[in-house]
């Protein structure tokens, strides 16, 4: 009872999370004459470790086109679903002859505790070959986070290892600049992320 009861809870969080975060994102749209400069909506500075071991931040991205997402290697479900269908996206797009190579999907961890870059060498390889992990301390997962907006909390669990994350699970499509585009959700097909970023691509030479 108390699981499904916590399960429930959980959803209502992500819930709340994903609509605060629309009712956040309606000014931007509606208020086109006034702002010039970026619409304060998800995205921003981060300054993480890459699975290889690397320091990056947001920065090192600049030129490219990010599709953020932020779960967890031990997610039994969702965090998969949604890595393989940016995967199947950007190979469709290659198959194509699309030269993917200025998209730069990001996978952050929101559970650095599990996650350590070693952990992550061993997750990330099973998506899109351009997929890198992110992760790092929990205050600089924390930050990362809270620019995107994105929710998530451990679950109680009795096993200091075994527990599931709540998280707010959408892939954010970045431009060049690192501004918010578009968001993808559990609704978007492969074909969707595909059709979003033909534009933008040009044929492999
Ligand atoms: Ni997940």
């Amino acid at each position: 009872m108390k699981s499904v009861r916590l399960i429930a809870w959980g959803a209502v969080l992500i819930v709340m999370a994903f609509v605060g975060f629309k009712m956040f994102m309606a000014p931007a749209t509606t208020s086109s004459t006034t702002t010039t400069a970026t619409s304060g909506g998800p995205g921003g500075p981060f300054a993480l470790t890459t699975h290889s071991g690397k320091t990056v931040t947001d920065k090192d991205f600049l030129g490219k086109y990010m599709m953020v997402y932020f779960g967890y290697s031990y997610c039994p479900d969702v965090c998969p679903l949604e890595l393989q269908k940016l995967t199947t996206a950007l190979l469709d797009l290659e198959k194509e002859g699309f030269d993917t190579s200025p998209v730069q999907p990001l996978f952050i961890s929101i559970d650095p505790a599990r996650d350590t870059p070693e952990a992550l060498q061993d997750y990330v390889p099973l998506f899109h070959p351009s997929l890198i992990g992110l992760t790092g301390s929990e205050d600089a997962v924390k930050a990362a986070a809270n620019e995107y907006k994105v929710y998530y909390a451990r679950r109680e669990s009795d096993d200091v290892n075994e527990y599931l994350m709540d998280h707010l699970s959408v892939i954010f499509f970045m431009d060049q600049s690192g501004n918010y585009k578009q968001l993808f959700t559990a609704k978007h097909k492969p074909a969707d992320i595909a059709n979003a970023l033909k534009p933008l691509l040009k044929k492999a030479a």
